[in-house]
């Protein structure tokens, strides 16, 4: 039908537009970006929040990481799940007994959008502690516009690749995230690394924080035992000698207190 085939070419040539807002190789593009999610692109760039995409940052398991332009000309980060290649069960997992969330969803391109809002929330709350992560800009679909880490030449290095000058210091910043983040926040990481920090302007910021629990979580105190002894282990090696247990305690403690 007539009608039916120029909306079809309507789309075609929506997505042909969209497509050179992306500047990035062909087989990148059509491996991250299925249709829905060049439509979902579509949208940011038509509500303004993205201007270009400019390159990837990051290929990860279920994610690519794209530095790209506001309108304004600002550098943003833009984080797209691959529906195809996420967790789903996992994602599910980490999602229970998040009062924020239902888990009823079973439709797995919805739980990926729940999962990308969640980290979006969680961004939301360290921003409003003022612990340095990325400022979260628009959640949208599979999409997660978030403000850069780093400068225009590089993005910001991962902590496990700097050498830190000042290590205890960065040390206890880091430590002193968690606490606020469980005290203040009820949020515990629960994927804290040197692999989930970056580095810049002297300051450690917290990244992929869409796995992180409410401290109601069944598993919230295991979570925040491993990310303790994360940190501790990571930081042997500029000799520095931490105490997981104690810390963990002293936070447990507190949080008693306060509640
Ligand atoms: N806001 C950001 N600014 C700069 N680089 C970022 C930002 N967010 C993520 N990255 C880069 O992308 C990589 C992957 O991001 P991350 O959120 O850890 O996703 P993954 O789930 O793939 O581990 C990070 O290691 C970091 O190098
Ligand atoms: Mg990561």
């Amino acid at each position: 039908m007539d009608v039916d085939e120029d909306i079809l070419r309507e789309i075609d040539r929506e997505i042909q537009e969209i497509k050179s807002r992306i500047g990035i190789d062909r087989k990148t593009l059509n491996e991250v970006f299925d249709r829905p999610t060049l439509l979902a692109f579509g949208k940011l760039i038509s509500d303004r929040i993205i201007e270009y995409v400019d390159f990837p940052i990051s290929t990860g398991k279920e994610a690519n990481v794209f530095r790209a332009l506001s309108p304004r000309g600002k550098l943003i980060a833009v984080k797209v799940y691959r529906i195809a290649t996420s967790n789903f069960r996992r994602m599910i997992y980490y999602i229970q007994g998040d009062p924020r969330f239902s888990t009823m969803e079973r439709n797995k391109r919805e739980i990926v959008h729940q999962w990308v809002r969640k980290e979006f929330k969680n961004l939301e709350i360290l921003n409003k502690l003022g612990i340095p992560a990325p400022s979260p800009i628009r959640a949208w679909k599979n999409i997660l516009v978030m403000s850069y880490i780093g400068d225009e030449y590089t993005p910001a290095p991962l902590l496990r690749n700097v050498k830190l000058k000042r290590p205890r210091k960065v040390y206890d910043e880091i430590m002193g995230y968690i606490e606020r983040m469980y005290l203040d926040g009820d949020l515990v990481h629960s994927d804290l690394s040197e692999y989930n920090i970056l580095y810049f302007d002297e300051t450690p910021y917290l990244i992929d924080l869409a796995q992180a629990v409410v401290t109601e979580h069944p598993m919230a105190m295991v979570f925040l035992w491993r990310d303790i002894k994360n940190m501790v282990n990571y930081f042997r090696k500029y000799d520095i000698e931490g105490d997981a247990e104690k810390i963990f305690d002293e936070i447990i403690k507190k949080g008693g207190e306060v509640a």
